[in-house]
């Protein structure tokens, strides 16, 4: 299939420019065809969420198992009737504060939904994203668009056109490229159909900044414990994911410790004949005399460590390096979510010094 790459944006009046092909790209997702877009957190592989067909698409484009829900993407608040039922209050008040923007939430589905979308759940995850282009794009698609991270499954999620393109070009009608994302990490998803409201996978929005809004709101107890036999709730989670095609293992202490620590190893692997990528902060890169060094960005700046994070994971494929060593980072606000991803991609292997 030839893939249509369009450029599309936004001027300083936040007018949309490319309107005509957002159009276009709207009608063929009415079709049934899929789209990739830009959203305010990463790239999302779009097809209408209420034709089965569509999301059997998007699972054989990603490669993605078919048991992995899919999220919704609406442009209206008014349309969260159309697809779930038995909305809580905390739904209404949660969207008033945080939508359009980087939060899902998982409520009961609706008749109108199906159960291709869902993996079979009797739930479905709806967001409104925080991004013209692809609330334009929702608005031209008949208001309902369901749409993973527009990555091949298992490999770091997109946060620039480029990503898309590498994994999903042949495989899709068009990829509206709207250059890189805001924020770098996908949404926070937060599960209203339980007794407590619960976060399924930590994002931007953090579980504080849903508390000061809802009231207690407890972590999904399989992102936190060591014991493996508690699975995340969300499909998606269990999965390695978000994951570089080498070993990645984190290096976590003070960080004297630690840049003392990765150079030890970095020299025993290059001993060894092999190559070695190591993802650092700003503060530490000039550290490093031997290795593919990628800064990830300052410490002090967890939105910036964020939006490179999965660049960086993307880079070190490329270059093809055979093991990578990463520092670790704050874990506050936001730096919860770059754990939760860290320790995903390095596929829950730590070493802690001294
Ligand atoms: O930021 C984002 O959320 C991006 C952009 C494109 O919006 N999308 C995204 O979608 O990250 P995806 O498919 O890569 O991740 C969705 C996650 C998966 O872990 C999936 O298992 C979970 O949401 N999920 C979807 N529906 C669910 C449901 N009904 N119950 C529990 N988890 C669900
Ligand atoms: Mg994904």
């Amino acid at each position: 299939m030839e893939t249509e790459i369009i450029k599309v944006g936004a001027d300083a009046t936040g007018a949309i420019l490319e309107q005509e092909g957002i159009l276009r790209a709207g009608a063929l997702l009415k079709n049934g065809g899929l789209v990739a877009f830009p959203t305010e957190t990463v790239y999302g592989l779009g097809g209408n969420a209420l034709l089965p067909n569509a999301a059997k698409k998007i699972y054989a484009a990603k490669g993605r198992p078919s048991d992995n829900p899919l999220i919704v993407h609406i442009a209206e608040l008014s349309d969260l009737e159309r697809i779930a039922i038995e909305i809580p209050e905390a739904a209404y008040t949660l969207a008033d504060r945080f939508w359009p923007g980087p939060l899902t939430m998982i409520l009961k589905k609706s008749e109108a939904v199906p159960l291709e979308t869902t993996g079979g759940l009797s739930t479905v995850a709806v967001r409104m994203p925080n991004h013209p282009v692809a609330l334009a794009l929702i608005r031209a698609g008949g208001g309902f668009v369901a749409a993973p991270s527009a990555n091949t499954s298992g490999r770091p999620s997109p946060t620039k056109a480029a990503h898309v393109i590498e994994d999903l070009r042949g495989k899709i009608e068009v990829i509206l490229d709207g250059g890189a994302v805001g924020i770098g990490l996908e949404s926070t998803i937060i599960d209203l159909t339980e007794e407590q409201p619960t976060v399924l996978r930590p994002g931007y929005i953090t579980l504080e900044a849903l508390e000061d809004v809802i009231g207690p709101v407890q972590m999904d107890r399989g992102l936190i414990t060591e014991d493996s036999k508690v699975a995340p709730k969300a499909p998606g989670m269990k999965y390695r994911h978000y994951a570089p095609k080498a070993e990645m293992t984190l290096i976590d202490g003070a960080p004297e410790d630690v840049i003392s620590y990765i150079k030890e190893l970095t020299a025993e692997q290059i001993a060894e004949g092999r190559t070695v990528g190591i993802l650092a902060a700003e503060e530490s890169i000039s550290r490093y005399p031997q290795g593919l060094v990628l800064c990830i960005g300052s410490r002090a700046d967890a939105e910036e460590i964020a939006q490179h994070l999965y660049d960086c994971l993307r880079q070190f494929d490329e270059e093809k390096v055979d093991v990578i060593y990463s520092e670790c980072f704050s874990d506050a606000g936001i730096g919860q979510a770059i754990r939760n991803r860290l320790l995903k991609a390095a596929g829950h292997r730590v070493l802690r010094v001294p």
